[in-house]
Parts: structure tokens; sequence; C-alpha cells
């Protein structure tokens, strides 16, 4: 009987989103700082049956080539040379189109599981190389900790983030509607400042990280995609100043929406700022509390 592996696929925030400008390619220029959240989907792989045979916990998500789950494998197995059978299994829990990065995570993370099961059939370049192919975010999902990412997002470096997320919680809120990402970094042309963003936010959150303190990390939260997406959904102002009102250490919209998180100062405090909102709110709304950074992983919630 052949082994099953299983890795957890998490979310990602960022706690910088800067725009520098449109490129020649149509992509943009960014610097961002993201870190990765525990709310996570779940992967799972095994060798059988024929080709890549994909199946998904929730029946809107294609399991063809339209899922980058699907294409991660598939580009792998090009380069490794290889023609044997894959099972994958991919269990969904994040949102769909919520700026967490849930379709990247879930490619990098198959990268990865193919790599373990077929003993390390790829070295770290190239799996860089093929994750960067599959778009902007994947690779800093090959990492498992915070990193600052520029060019349009495939240049990463991991960050250190000095101990300060140690302990910090996060409550995400998705309001049950997504966000097209190429919609949201379309309509940065009606705002010409946080289409070409003054560099150099990203090295002053890494600063605040090692010697300012999360209060100091709250004040630097920065999105350049946030206020076109705000002003489309008011809703998520509507719930942005909700959290505010209860003494968040930050809250901002992550990526190109509609997950918008929110800091606090520990798991218990995310815990209970979720429920006053669920109260608040109803409980179609959320999309869960986690951890955040390294910590993530461990996913002691
Ligand atoms: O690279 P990825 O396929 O994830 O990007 C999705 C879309 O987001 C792109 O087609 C583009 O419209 C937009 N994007 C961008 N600039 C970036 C990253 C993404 O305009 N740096």
């Amino acid at each position: 009987m052949s082994v099953k592996l299983s890795r957890k696929s998490l979310g990602k925030v960022n706690l910088v989103l800067n725009v520098l400008g449109r490129r020649e390619d149509g992509f943009h220029e960014l610097e961002t700082l993201m870190v990765p959240v525990g709310v996570a989907d779940e992967l799972s792989i095994e060798l059988g049956g024929a080709g890549i045979e994909l199946s998904c916990s929730r029946s809107e998500l294609p399991t063809d080539r339209g899922n980058l789950v699907y294409r991660a494998a598939e580009v792998f197995c090009h380069r490794a040379g290889l023609t044997e059978g894959v099972r994958i299994h991919l269990e969904k829990r994040m949102p769909l189109e919520a700026g967490m990065g849930g379709g990247s995570s879930n490619a990098a993370t198959t990268l990865l599981l193919m790599n373990q099961l077929f003993g390390g059939a790829l070295g770290t370049e190239v799996l860089r190389e093929l994750a960067e192919g599959l778009g902007s975010d994947v690779p800093f999902f090959l990492g498992s900790g915070p990193g600052v990412a520029r060019g349009r997002g495939e240049r990463v470096e991991e960050v250190d983030s000095f101990g300060c997320l140690e302990g910090v919680g996060v409550f995400l809120v998705h309001p049950g509607f997504g966000v097209s990402t190429p919609w949201a970094y379309k309509q940065l042309v009606h705002f010409p400042q946080l289409l070409n963003g003054r560099s150099g936010r990203v090295d002053e959150m890494v600063e605040a990280m090692r010697s300012g303190g999360m209060r100091r990390v709250g004040e630097l939260l920065y999105n350049a995609l946030e206020e076109p997406v705000l002003n489309k959904y008011p809703l998520l102002m509507l719930f942005q100043e909700f959290l505010r009102g209860r003494d968040s250490l930050g809250v901002l919209m992550s990526g190109s929406g509609s997950t918008t998180f929110s800091l606090w100062g520990s798991i218990d405090e995310a815990r209970e700022a979720e429920a006053a909102f669920r109260a608040e709110f109803g409980e179609g709304n959320g999309a869960g509390v986690g951890e955040l950074g390294r910590e993530a992983q461990s996913g002691k919630r």
C-alpha cells in the first residue's frame, strides 16, 4: 500500500502591500510583507491511478488544469520526468478570492508534497522557479515564516519578526463574497497616489517589528488596494470600524480582499473579538481565528 502524505496549506496576510507603479508586463511593482496565518487548507497526496487525479471538498472549484494544485503537480511531473499517477485531495477551509493567498499556498504546498513523495527529486532552486511560473505569490509559500516580496511578488526574502508576532492573535473577517485580484489592481488607475506609492514602507515595518513593538506595527499597517475595494464594498468599512472600536492592535484588508484581518494581544482576545463580531453581524460572516507568523504552523487552535 502506498503512503499518504498530508500537509497544511496556510493562508497569509499582508502587513504591508505597497504598489510602486505599473510595469510594462501589465503587472504592478510591489514591496510587500507577508506573514503566514493559521487559517489553513489541508492537502493530501498518494501514488496511484493514472496521471493526476484531483478531488476537492468544494464542488465549485475545478479539479482540472483550472486549479493551481493540478498545474503545480503537472509542472512538477514534467520537470522531474515522472509518469506515475498521483491522487491529490484538497480540503478547502479558507474562503475563496479572499486575499489570503489560498490558491497560491495550495500550489506551493503541492510542490513541497510532490517533492516529498518522490524523494526530493527536485532541488530548492528548481522548486522556486516552478513556483514563480505558477503565480506571483507562490514562491512566498515555499517558506514557513514572514517574508518580504518585491518585483511582482516573486522575489522573496524571509525576514525575522524578532519575536514580535509571538502570541499575537488574528481574527479574520470574510464578508461572504470575494474580490477579483485583477479587478482590484486595475482600479489603481483612479488612485494615482496609491498606484505610485513611496518606497520604504516595508523597511519601516521590519524596523517596527525589531524595535517598535506591536502597537507600532499596528500603526504602520498599509495596503494600497484597500481604498479602491472599500469604495466599492462599504460593508467592509463597517466591519473595520467595529473592530477598531474594540481596541484592536490594527485592522487592514489583506491582499486584494475581501478578507479584513485584525490583530489582538492574544489568541483569547482574538476569540473575544470574533464572538462580539458574530453577535453584531451574524454567524454568516467571519473566516476564523488563528496565530501569526511561524506559530501559525503549529496550529494550536
Ligand atoms: O501572479 P498572479 O497570477 O497571482 O496574479 C493575478 C493577477 O493579479 C494578475 O493577472 C494581475 O492582474 C494582478 N497582479 C498585478 N501585479 C502583481 C501581482 C498581481 O497586477 N504584482
